[in-house]
């Protein structure tokens, strides 16, 4: 089943086809990253008009790669939510109008079930069930991966996502947008040892749960207090979050008997969580999955495999489905309909 997939919830403008979800026949992902650096984020309004100029040279791109006709395709794809919902509403339209000058089927699928979905791409004989340790810009959650079309949440962060937390602590310390990338590389290359980390290691009540804003709180303060370099500091906060990352995974994935692992989303990429993941998974016998890199931020691969093993809807009742911002804004969601 060859699936064409439209992904525009944050800043990237991306299409892709992909075969039975695992076979990547066409990926093109056009980032707005040159135009949200001059804001130092993303501004919503200015990221749904970039869609909107971007989006058919892009799809036809995507189906350039694949030597595929639209007449060819089974299904058309694109991401509802979450995200920003101007910018859901390029690509969906987008998708749901193919869909209906071409007969085909759509298809609608959740972002975060997508970035699941990435390492299928990458592993093809991953196979359900296994601990998904999700972390995004917007997203931090323990998914446990029961079947295709039956994912769980066991635990989630209580109030910023990692990614949101490296970005933060980047800004702050003065790097460039965009933050996460930046301080891992600067932490990376400076390859410092700490003989003491200062900053405390986060705290939640719920074993599975995350926290990164006591940690945020405590560069900001160590930062004030002007003792410790740029580079410390960096080294310092990606030591505490990489290990409450790993820490928490284990103990969710020991406690539920998974004996695979899997990470996916932007901070996926990070060099030391996935250094950090590995050594842990070693020791504890636990197989472990990591994301191409390619497939760590937002892509629309990832939707194309999801909307062949996990779509929200399809056909009639995934056209009538609308766009939605925030995981629990949309019941259809989490039940299938
Ligand atoms: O999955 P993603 O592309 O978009 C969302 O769905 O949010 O994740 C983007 C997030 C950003 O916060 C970005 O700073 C972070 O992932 N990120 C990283 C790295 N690469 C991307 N954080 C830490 N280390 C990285 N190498
Ligand atoms: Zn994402």
């Amino acid at each position: 089943m060859k699936i064409l997939a439209i992904e525009t919830s944050c800043d990237e403008t991306a299409a892709a086809v992909v075969a039975d979800g695992r076979q990547v026949l066409g990926n093109v992902v056009a980032s707005h990253l040159d135009l949200h650096r001059k804001t130092g984020g993303v501004v919503p309004e200015v990221s749904s008009r970039e869609h909107v100029v971007r989006l058919n040279a892009v799809v036809d791109e995507a189906l350039a790669q694949a030597g595929l006709q639209l007449t060819q395709l089974d299904a058309v794809a694109a991401t509802l939510g979450p995200g920003l919902i101007g910018s859901l509403a390029v690509g969906a339209t987008a998708a749901k109008t193919l869909a209906m000058v071409t007969g085909l089927e759509f298809r609608a699928v959740n972002h975060l079930w997508g970035h699941v979905a990435s390492n299928y791409l990458t592993h093809p004989q991953l196979e359900p069930p296994y601990l998904c340790l999700l972390a995004s810009g917007g997203h931090t959650m323990l998914i446990a991966v029961e079947a295709y079309d039956r994912l769980c949440v066991l635990g989630q962060t209580l109030d910023d996502a990692a990614g949101e937390a490296w970005d933060k602590v980047a800004r702050l310390l003065g790097l460039p947008y965009p933050g996460g990338p930046a301080l891992d590389k600067l932490v990376g290359e400076a390859a410092l040892v700490l003989d003491e980390n200062p900053l405390p290691s986060p705290k939640t009540e719920g074993a599975w749960d995350f926290s990164f804003s006591g940690l945020k709180t405590a560069v900001l303060r160590a930062f004030e207090k002007q003792g410790l370099s740029q580079v410390a500091l960096a080294t310092a906060f990606q030591q505490r979050a990489v290990a409450h990352l790993v820490q928490k995974t284990m103990a969710c994935a020991q406690a539920n008997g998974f004996t695979s692992l899997a990470l996916a989303g932007g901070v996926a990429a990070n060099g030391a969580l996935r250094r950090a993941m590995q050594a842990a998974c070693e020791e504890k016998k636990l197989g472990l999955y990591l994301p191409e890199l390619g497939f760590c931020g937002d892509n629309a691969a990832m939707i194309a495999s999801a909307a062949y093993y996990n779509p929200i809807a399809t056909g009639d009742k995934a056209m009538a489905l609308g766009v939605f911002s925030r995981l629990g804004d949309n019941n259809e969601a989490y039940v299938k309909v």
